[in-house]
């Protein structure tokens, strides 16, 4: 029988030499016109400019090899195909079923998925449209007004993302706020106005189990009963819950009924696309347009799928992530949309970048002999510009940056004349001119006053920002971090790192408990210096 061979790693590909040496003769020079015809992706819905990368044809091409070499488009193509490439848990990674409206099956382990999501999607239809007709009230009998989206980490920031970025399809007197912090400040700001009688909490937990959501979930409960009385059908009109975990959810008392599910296959930091972000979205902006979001993530799962590499908005930014990450060694990247509504989108890119691709061995357990992942950070423009662009333009670190802008505002403020420009416009003179300023930078003779240039950047480009390109751009984020975990060799899907932190932290609400129940600190087996803090926090006083 012939011997299967190994898979190799990424680093002893044939690509990666080559781009180790390109980088060791490359001498960047990014003055050539013909660049931006050269280095530009152009889509229905999205313009891609990376002219002002530091490559050249030749690095592209390699890059491009990298990507077939590391067998890219086989791992792609098992991820659409519902096989369990998430082997560490032995799960499939599907949250592109939750949006392929096709219709057409999917399989894992021999069973089309596609009817439940479905079922769960009709669910999510039928339950909005109740709630936001009149048709499904509080307690009391009044509508509801006010959603109270409670969950944390995957559960919490693409929905969020999302809804800022679609806030102006708000339906009218629909509020969607999110507790996430276990912080009490969070929960109070968060609901101190409200009028609990047209409160609406859903719970959104994959687990039913983490510590924080739980607690604010406990939390809830005792406002609404606080504020309505204890009669059982105050918790049955007022929770609905979204997770996997169902059984937990009705130890909870929330009635199952009420209970949106979604699967194994969907992770966290993936699921905003199930009804973790379907039953908080299309209560807040009707399901139409959550629809629209999942047709927007719909098309860039398709574009992913099936466009080749050199022109896939997924994958050759993830490309250029690479080179600058393990060929120039830029780990940090800024995401600086030029868009308020994308104000939460960097949020949301961090867990999506860090949690699947903050790994240090390969998917076979072997240590990594190259880094991954990459420190993702931003802020909206121009918010950044009077902030942190500072060490971007001048610092001693190079850091790459994402522009996304758009054609269009969602709110267009201000008419153009021959003497002013609309606030969009004057938005937009700074998404012109902060790529140049990167670029080409400034010779001066005071040093203080030199701008190097030769900093890289993209830029992407889309008509305006609605739930489709919402959709859009989560799906980008999805697929970009995917790709760059396939190419490594890592499982970007697994989170095993979040796990120590929390285990520590029961044994230390167990040490606060055992305070409580003798009024004596333990501190034994802990180092002096969690000791000292424990102490403080105890007796409420700073050490001495
Ligand atoms: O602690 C990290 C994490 O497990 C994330 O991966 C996840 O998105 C988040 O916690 C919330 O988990 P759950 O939805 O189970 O409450």
């Amino acid at each position: 029988m012939a011997k299967k061979s190994k898979p190799q790693s990424v680093g002893q590909t044939k690509a990666w030499k080559s781009l180790k040496s390109w980088k060791r003769s490359f001498k960047p020079d990014l003055s050539d016109p013909k660049r931006a015809e050269l280095f530009n992706i152009k889509t229905e819905f999205a313009y891609f400019d990376y002219s002002r990368q530091l490559i050249d044809q030749k690095a592209v091409k390699a890059l491009i090899k990298l990507a077939e070499e590391s067998g890219l488009k086989q791992k792609i193509e098992a991820m659409f195909a519902g096989e369990k490439i998430n082997a560490t848990e032995g799960r499939a990674v599907l949250h592109i079923a939750l949006r392929n409206l096709s219709g057409a099956p999917i399989l894992v382990d021999g069973r089309d998925v596609m009817p439940e999501v479905k079922a769960v999607l009709q669910k999510i239809k039928d339950f909005s449209e109740q709630v936001v007709d009149g048709k499904r009230t509080g307690f009391t009998g009044k509508r509801f007004k006010n959603i109270v989206a409670i969950g944390i980490g995957g559960s919490y920031l693409g929905p969020e993302y999302l809804a800022e970025a679609c806030r102006p399809y708000a339906l009218p007197g629909m509020t969607l706020r999110f507790v996430a912090n276990v912080d009490g400040t969070d929960f109070i700001q968060k609901t101190i106005d409200l009028n609990a009688e047209e409160t609406l909490f859903i719970i959104i937990s994959k687990t039913f189990t983490t510590a924080e959501t739980m607690k604010n979930a406990e939390t809830a409960k005792q406002w609404i009963q606080n504020k309505l009385g204890k009669h059982p059908d105050i918790i049955k009109k007022h929770f609905v819950a979204v997770s996997t975990a169902r059984e937990k959810v009705e130890a909870f008392g929330i009635d199952p009924e009420n209970m949106f599910g979604f699967w194994d296959w969907v992770g966290g930091r993936f699921s905003a696309t199930s009804a973790v972000g379907g039953v908080p979205l299309s209560l807040y902006l009707g399901f139409d347009n959550f629809q629209e979001i999942l047709r927007g993530a719909n098309w860039m799962d398709q574009h992913f799928l099936t466009t080749p590499f050199d022109k896939n908005l997924a994958v050759l930014p993830a490309l250029l992530d690479i080179l600058n990450i393990n060929f120039f060694g830029f780990k940090t990247r800024a995401l600086l949309p030029y868009s308020q509504g994308l104000s939460k989108l960097a949020a949301h890119t961090q867990q999506v970048e860090m949690e699947s691709n903050g790994k240090r061995v390969d998917i076979n357990g072997k240590n990594l002999k190259y880094d991954t992942g990459e420190v993702v950070f931003g802020e909206p423009g121009t918010n950044g510009q009077h902030s942190f662009y500072q060490l971007i333009h001048q610092g001693t670190q190079i850091i790459p940056c994402d522009f996304i802008g758009f054609i269009e505002s969602q709110y267009p403020l201000g008419e153009s004349s021959r003497q002013e420009v609309t606030h969009h416009e004057e938005l937009n003179t700074n998404l012109l001119a902060q790529p140049d300023a990167l670029t080409f930078g400034k010779q001066d003779k005071e040093a203080h006053k030199n701008f190097p240039g030769l900093r890289p950047s993209s830029t992407l480009l889309l008509k305006g920002l609605d739930p489709f390109t919402a959709g859009l751009l989560l799906a980008w984020t999805e697929h970009r971090a995917a790709t760059k975990g396939f190419i490594w060799g890592i499982n970007s899907f697994d989170q095993f790192g979040v796990e120590l932190g929390k285990k520590l932290g029961v044994r230390q609400r167990e040490r606060i408990l055992r305070f409580h129940q003798t009024g004596k600190i333990d501190t034994e087996g802990l180092n002096p210096s969690t000791s000292i803090l424990l102490n403080a926090l105890l007796q409420k006083k700073l050490p001495e």
